[in-house]
């Protein structure tokens, strides 16, 4: 078969050695897309007066965000849909609605953005790091079976990238154990599984909606449900301990006001109308870029699982293997993509427990709390193996042509540009 990186690109000179960069500030897509609809439709509320969602619940569903909140759990297939204010405090809310309770130990991802864990010791929980698959980057599921003790309480998993983790068997762990399963969503906007939108697999489900997600509305959140009972907490939680069937001034929990407003609402109504489509156009240049890294080998992508019926994007995952590359450092390779003009990344650097926030957090006998937390898989894959790119290069099909033209010229000098690196450690050390 020809390859579909012509040759005379190939040879051509990588960026980072002084060759023209291949993409250029014009291939990449505007971010975030909007226009007339979403101007109207904020106009609407400004010009209704009503800027607020209402107090009862009736009243709620009744406004822009309430509809808005009906569109998204249709798409995802969930019964019930509760905006609030990020995808941090969603993730707060499902936690505390679902029961934890201070000294309960929730198990959380090594591998994701800190919220995924921080958010259990805000609500009083104990945080319990597992490690991650090298294949998929997702929690793993044997990792988790083997944290759960008598005081765990809830799983949270991440779709980290967009990228399911194992549905099939950590809903089959959580069941076993009768554990809460919330699922952190706030990368995976539009993700299937089996056909089946994330969120609705476990208990709860959380998303954001912050500038830089695939469906924006500048800040925002939203926690997916299909429990009668448990969506009448979140509301109550979200409403500052309110019940549907009191008075206005009667507060029967200890709670938060996290509710959004109208604006946002506007917004994310005609976000969601993009986003659709938008996913789809993502998951064609994501297919293509994955072909294209097949074929030059060394920088791959995430395994492949029919499961994964429709994916939505926060950035694309790639696993790097430098004996391909000349023995080239992981921060090199971004280093000469970064040089191609590409919008190339490490993730979030290191596991969540190697932040100071956890590395300083101690236990009831003062000793430190994470000092023999070990997570092989995820130190390696920060370390080493883990490239990202965000989703929004996946809307511009030169742009996926021009990383995979960067990744085979690059591979084709790797040992200049290795020796390259090694001389600026050396200068620098
Ligand atoms: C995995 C994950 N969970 C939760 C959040 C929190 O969302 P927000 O920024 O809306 O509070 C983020 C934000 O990027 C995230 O990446």
């Amino acid at each position: 078969m020809p390859s579909a990186i012509p040759t005379h690109l190939v040879r051509s000179k990588p960026a980072i050695l002084g060759g023209a960069p291949l993409a250029t500030p014009r291939m990449r897509a505007k971010w975030p897309v909007f226009g007339n609809p979403e101007r109207d439709a904020l106009l609407r509320v400004l010009n209704s007066g009503k800027w607020w969602r209402g107090g009862t619940r009736v009243e709620m569903a009744k406004g822009v965000t309430g509809r808005f909140e009906r569109a998204f759990a249709k798409w995802h297939g969930a019964r019930h849909g509760l905006c609030v204010t990020n995808g941090t405090a969603a993730l707060e809310l499902a936690l505390r609605a679902g029961g934890v309770e201070p000294g309960d130990e929730v198990i959380v991802p090594s591998l994701s953005f800190v919220v995924s864990a921080t958010a259990v010791p805000l609500v009083g929980g104990i945080a319990v790091f597992a490690d991650a698959d090298p294949e998929t980057f997702q929690t793993s599921p044997e990792s988790i079976e083997a944290l759960i003790t008598r005081k765990t309480r809830a799983i949270v998993v991440v779709h980290y990238g967009g990228y399911p983790p194992d549905l099939d068997r950590i809903t089959r762990i959580a069941k076993k154990h009768k554990l809460l399963l919330v699922e952190d969503c706030a990368h995976a906007q539009g993700t299937q599984w089996r056909g089946r939108g994330a969120g609705t697999w476990g208990d709860a489900g959380t998303f954001s909606f912050q500038m830089s997600k695939a469906l924006p509305a500048g800040e925002g959140g939203i926690v997916l449900s299909n429990s009668d009972v448990l969506a009448e907490k979140l509301y109550s939680y979200h409403h500052l301990g309110r019940l549907e069937s009191q008075g206005f001034y009667d507060f029967h929990r200890l709670a938060w006001n996290l509710r959004m407003t109208e604006w946002q609402g506007a917004i994310l109504s005609e976000q969601l109308k993009r986003v659709k489509k938008q996913t789809l156009a993502k998951m064609r240049n994501a297919c293509l870029l994955s072909d294209r890294l097949e074929e030059i080998g060394g920088l791959l992508p995430l395994k492949r699982d029919p499961r994964i019926t429709r994916r939505g994007y926060y950035f694309y995952g790639m696993r790097y293997d430098a004996s391909a590359f000349a023995g080239m450092p992981k921060a090199a390779f971004v280093k000469a993509l970064q040089a191609e003009g590409l919008p190339a990344g490490s993730g979030y650097g290191r596991p969540i427990q190697n932040n100071p926030v956890f590395q300083q957090m101690r236990d009831e006998r003062g000793r430190l709390r994470y000092a023999k937390t070990r997570t092989p898989n995820a130190d390696r894959i920060c370390a080493e193996t883990q490239i990202t790119m965000g989703h929004t290069a996946l809307l511009s099909r030169e742009l996926i042509e021009a990383f995979a033209g960067a990744v085979a010229r690059i591979k084709a000098h790797a040992p200049q540009i290795a020796a390259q690196a090694r001389g600026k450690a050396r200068l620098a050390g």
